[in-house]
């Protein structure tokens, strides 16, 4: 979009950014927010003139793109770099603005005095509306540079966005979203376990007082990075807000010799004037067309068979066959053979690393299992943990020298495991090798690739190396779906801890989350829904005792979770009954039904009571719509209340009809049921009385999950 003398505009959707970027002035973010259709930055500028205050700066400090220490803003400084201890007070003034797309400007900034070039790389999507940053930082002087911090941008936050809420979480119970007390001062994140994390997953949202999920104002912020990270929001007590994400790097970490450049992650941020709803569909939209490749656009994500939960480390041969049949049998499209196949691994004590079949378990090799799959009209899918040791396999007893360690410091095991150094070369090749060797001689297309412990001590060959072992994980995974281009992964790590755009570029779906307890599932999913859209989900169909939680649960409810995801199974099918395998069957049955509007539809969460979890999906031309109403426990009042269906077209009218689970019944009669037909034939109802009037949702028992299918007659 436009240019004005010194401003860069960029518009698309509902969104508007200003930037100032005057050469010779420091960069800054004057507008964010609601689409202005005919900006006059001047205008801005003025009526945002800000003044000294008593007690304060005789000049009020100036926002830039960076808030770099050298402009004073010492709380929250984005750059803060030294050499040696000198040239620590960095400020960057504009020296060059390109435009390489009509939707991206490059802002080139220099410091003279420290010898710092600081660009600047902003981009809006002119489809998705999500706004990415990132900044590239080069090493202009001729000593090493040391940066201490590098925010990928300080983003201002709008003053009416009064409410903050931020991600928390634990294995098996990712996605917690939190909101944060009002403030003054700064909230911090700190994430140093050496992936996205379990617990500080870097994202953030923002709202008005009233926002709601389909209403309000509100912002969004994601980095898109699988490695260490800082996530923080500066209110300070003049009135302005700020928001960074980025790396967190150990002291010494990132240094540049003269010449070499630092690019910080993308900082991906979003706007809706419609609520939570609308602003994560922008994200999901980025995610699918922008951010990842595309190279399984077009194919349906398979129903899978995941052996862990059902076997564990009990590779028999018989039972995984059998097990092969069975998950064919009520629908399996995928089999993923987990973990336990290679080397000595017949524990999680020993060995990784040695990525071969295993003599003991596989006498034959996979081959064997592989055909017996692929024969059954199943893909394949094997798992690996690629950049992980256990002390006791061949590959440690070859190479203890290959791990991530800080000399002179105790290793401190998690999951009885250490962690390989993947920015030295050599691992990687043997790492590339012989997972290469697999997949070209098997029929493998398919890799669930885990990472399952934190990283507490990353250093390498002195230094701490996160930041580098991140960006060879990167090109690990690179180089190996370029000599397979068919090949789609799965980001595992111990559930749902490396789940990010970063690793999404790279990678086709993430293992949402250990705990394949549904009640447990519709609240993480609910939560990984804010940015993550139900295809890259994986969901599984757990046992009716859940192995982490204890709980059990019914196989309509456990069914009608892992509908609204990528779905799939893991348990132990031989030992399910007949009823129980219908009830499955039937289930995967309705998925497949409708799994392109799952999969490529506009997702919706609900506003609803404490006691109900409900989400739903339209098509994008509105003549379809598929909601999922969980009663999660008991609720307060003798009934259930309404469900407004949001997201439809009001002048359409619907067949509505509630599709699982079969039969649906009411705990007391008459109900909605009878008076609607919903359970049988269904209703026709406009779109309207869906959205504005509501429907009463029958009397449930706690833990009963409904399906309704809006379809436009
Ligand atoms: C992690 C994964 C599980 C399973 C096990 C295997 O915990 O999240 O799904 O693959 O590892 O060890």
């Amino acid at each position: 979009m436009a240019d004005q003398n010194g401003y860069v505009i960029l518009t698309a959707g509902e969104t508007s950014l200003v930037l100032e970027c005057a050469i010779g002035e420091r960069p800054n973010m004057l507008y964010w927010g609601a689409r202005l259709e005919a900006p006059d930055p001047d205008l801005i500028k003025a009526m945002t003139t800000r003044q000294h205050a008593p007690g304060c700066a005789d000049t009020e400090i100036a926002s830039s793109l960076l808030n770099e220490t050298g402009t004073g803003m010492a709380g929250l400084s984005g750059f803060s770099a030294h050499r040696n201890g000198m040239a620590w007070a960095s400020l960057f003034r504009v020296t060059r603005v390109l435009r390489p797309e009509p939707h991206r400007v490059e802002i080139v900034c220099e410091d003279e005095i420290t010898k710092v070039r600081a660009t600047h790389l902003i981009g809006l999507d002119p489809d998705c509306h999500v706004i990415t940053c990132q900044t590239q930082i080069e090493n202009s002087g001729d000593t090493a540079l040391a940066i201490d911090w590098c925010a990928s941008a300080s983003l201002p936050l709008d003053p009416r966005a009064t409410r903050l809420f931020g991600f928390t979480g634990r294995w098996s119970g990712e996605f917690h979203l939190e909101e944060i007390a009002p403030f003054l001062g700064s909230y911090v994140r700190e994430n140093k376990s050496g992936r996205t994390s379990h617990d500080n997953f870097p994202g953030l949202l923002v709202g008005a007082d009233e926002t709601n999920e389909q209403a309000g104002p509100c912002f969004a912020f994601h980095l898109g990075w699988s490695g260490n990270n800082r996530v923080r929001v500066d209110r300070l007590s003049d009135g302005r807000s700020f928001v960074q994400m980025g790396e967190y790097f150990f002291p010494g970490e990132t240094s540049l010799a003269p010449g070499e450049v630092y690019q910080t992650p993308p900082l991906y941020a979003g706007f809706s004037s419609r609520g939570f709803s609308a602003l994560s569909r922008k994200f999901h939209r980025h995610l699918r067309y922008k951010v990842m490749d595309g190279r399984i656009d077009g194919k349906s994500r398979p129903i899978h068979y995941n052996t862990w939960e059902a076997v564990y480390f009990d590779h028999d041969h018989d039972t995984l066959f059998k097990l092969a049949d069975k998950a064919a049998s009520v629908g399996a499209e995928r089999y993923i053979l987990d973990d336990g196949w290679f080397g000595s691994r017949r524990n999680d004590k020993a060995g990784l690393g040695d990525w071969w079949p295993s003599d003991e378990v596989y006498p034959d090799g996979l081959c064997p299992l592989v055909k017996h799959v692929t024969g059954l009209g199943m893909e394949f899918g094997l798992w690996f943990e690629p950049e992980m040791v256990n002390p006791d396999s061949d590959l440690f007893r070859t190479h203890p020298d290959w791990i991530l360690q800080a000399e002179g410091v105790e290793q401190i095991p998690f999951r009885g495991q250490f962690v390989l150094d993947l920015t030295r070369p050599e691992v990687c090749d043997y790492l590339f090798d012989c997972m290469h060797k697999l997949l070209s001689a098997h029929d493998i297309s398919y890799v669930k690739w885990d990472m399952n412990r934190d990283v507490h001590h990353p250093g390498s060959r002195g230094r701490p190396a996160i930041s580098q072992q991140t960006r060879a994980l990167y090109a690990l995974i690179e180089r190996l779906r370029e000599a397979h281009p068919n090949l789609e992964i799965e980001s595992c790590s111990s559930g749902g801890g490396r789940a990010d755009f970063g690793i999404l570029r790279r990678t086709d779906r993430i293992w949402t989350s250990d705990s394949n307890d549904a009640l447990d599932r519709q609240r993480i999913q609910r939560g990984a829904s804010h940015f993550f859209p139900l295809e890259i989900m994986g969901a599984h169909v757990g046992p009716e005792t859940c192995h982490i939680t204890g709980r059990r649960l019914s196989m309509e409810l456990r069914v009608a979770t892992a509908l609204f995801g990528h779905m799939g199974m893991e348990l132990n099918l031989l030992e399910e009954s007949a009823e129980s395998l219908e009830v499955l069957k039937a289930g995967i049955a309705l998925h497949k039904e409708h799994r392109d509007l799952l999969h490529h539809g506009d997702f919706h969460r609900l506003d609803t009571p404490e006691h109900v979890n409900a989400v739903g999906v339209v098509s994008d031309d509105k003549s379809e719509g598929l909601f999922s109403w969980c009663n999660l426990t008991g609720h307060r009042q003798t009934l259930p209340g309404r469900m407004y269906v949001p997201g439809l077209d009001a002048s359409k009218t619907y067949r509505a009809k509630i599709i699982w689970p079969k039969p649906v019944r009411s705990i007391s009669r008459p109900s909605v049921l009878e008076a609607t037909d919903l359970g049988g034939e269904g209703m026709d109802i406009p779109g309207e009385a869906l959205m504005q009037v509501g429907l009463q949702v029958p009397l449930l028992h706690p833990e009963t999950c409904l399906i309704y299918h809006f379809q436009a007659v």
